[in-house]
């Protein structure tokens, strides 16, 4: 299995990278690319670290060497928020970045899983999908994904605190996109929870905002990376497992052919191929089916404004 992160010496880059050599299953190769000059370093360091995963750093000549051959991709490269800044205020920095990687996939690995971490989630996806589109090998989106595993962790977090629950058992759905009022956790789903009206509408804002929570304590020093890299690993290994042959089901912001939006964080069967089936979310409540209604126009012109970026 090879795995390659594109922004390796960044914040998430880092701690993502760690935890895939701490736990990527033995024999993985971990290739790590940045335009950062500290790249060589990040993989001497880790390599230090006894385990059967082989890293390789490469620097900003190399995007070419750094993804021949992955199976999987994940890219953390870009600019983070400070605060005052909303993920679309990113736009225009990470958009074109994001362009150049995934014509570098293109390149040297088409068939590789993409996990795209890089903000705003909700326009970069649909730049991955009109390059692929052009190159011939989209496939129908399914091997593209938008990483919203962070949205589910804050939803398990915050959850379990509110309802004394053992977080290691509180699963809760998180469909949609991937910023602010984008962001739907499904809480009339959590198995064995009781939740005031008030609960549901606090709850609900703080997963929706929990980014601007950790921009603002860092006041100014970014955004989520710690629990940010722990969320991709998660979700990479996900992908590993199905690429492995195993039945696994994770959420993540896919493309979806006559949905809510062209693009919709759903649970997704993972497989071989990436998405072997688009999930149902369910049955919302009321409260969940009018902040659906009331996003879908954020989202559809976050999606918009990706496509013309593509295509322009
Ligand atoms: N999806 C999510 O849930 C989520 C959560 C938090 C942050 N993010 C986003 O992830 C991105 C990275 O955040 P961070 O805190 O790690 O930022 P960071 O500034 O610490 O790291 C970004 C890294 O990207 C590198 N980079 C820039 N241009 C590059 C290029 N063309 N090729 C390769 N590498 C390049 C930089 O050198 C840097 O090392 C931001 O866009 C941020 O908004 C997403």
């Amino acid at each position: 299995m090879k795995v390659a992160v594109l922004g390796a010496a960044g914040g998430i880059g880092q701690a993502l990278s760690l935890l895939l050599k701490t736990q990527l299953p033995a024999g993985s190769e971990l290739s790590l690319y940045d335009v950062a000059p500290v790249v060589p370093g990040v993989a001497v360091d880790l390599s230090h670290i006894p385990t059967a995963v082989d890293v390789k750093g490469f620097g900003a000549d190399d995007l070419g060497a750094a993804l021949k051959d992955a199976d999987i991709v994940i890219i953390p490269a870009g600019m983070p928020r400070k605060p005052g800044m909303d993920r679309a205020d990113l736009f225009n920095v990470n958009a074109g970045i994001v362009r150049t990687l995934a014509e570098g996939i293109v390149a040297n690995c088409p068939n590789a899983m993409v996990g795209v971490i890089t903000n705003p989630v909700n326009g970069t996806v649909p730049i991955v999908a009109e390059v692929f589109k052009k190159a011939g090998i989209y496939n129908e989106g399914r091997r593209i994904f938008g990483v919203t595993t962070l949205d589910v962790i804050r939803a398990e977090t915050f959850v379990a605190e509110n309802q004394g629950f053992n977080v290691a058992d509180v699963k809760v759905p998180v469909i949609g996109g991937h910023s602010g009022t984008t962001i739907l956790p499904l809480l009339s789903q959590v198995e064995g929870a009781n939740f005031s009206d008030e609960d549901i509408a606090k709850l609900t804002d703080r997963i929706q905002n929990a980014g601007t929570e950790v921009v603002n304590a860092k006041a100014g020093g970014g955004s989520a990376t710690l629990s940010m890299g722990a969320a991709a690993a998660r979700f990479c290994l996900s992908l590993v497992k199905g690429l492995q042959g195993e039945d696994v089901v994770d959420y993540a912001y896919v493309a979806v052919d006559g949905g809510d939006a062209p693009y919709f964080a759903h649970p997704v069967r993972l497989g071989k191929n990436g998405v072997e089936e688009i999930l149902s979310y369910g049955e919302l409540s009321a409260f969940e089916t009018k902040a659906k209604e009331d996003m879908l126009a954020t989202l559809n012109k976050d999606i918009q404004e990706g496509v013309d970026f593509a295509n322009g």
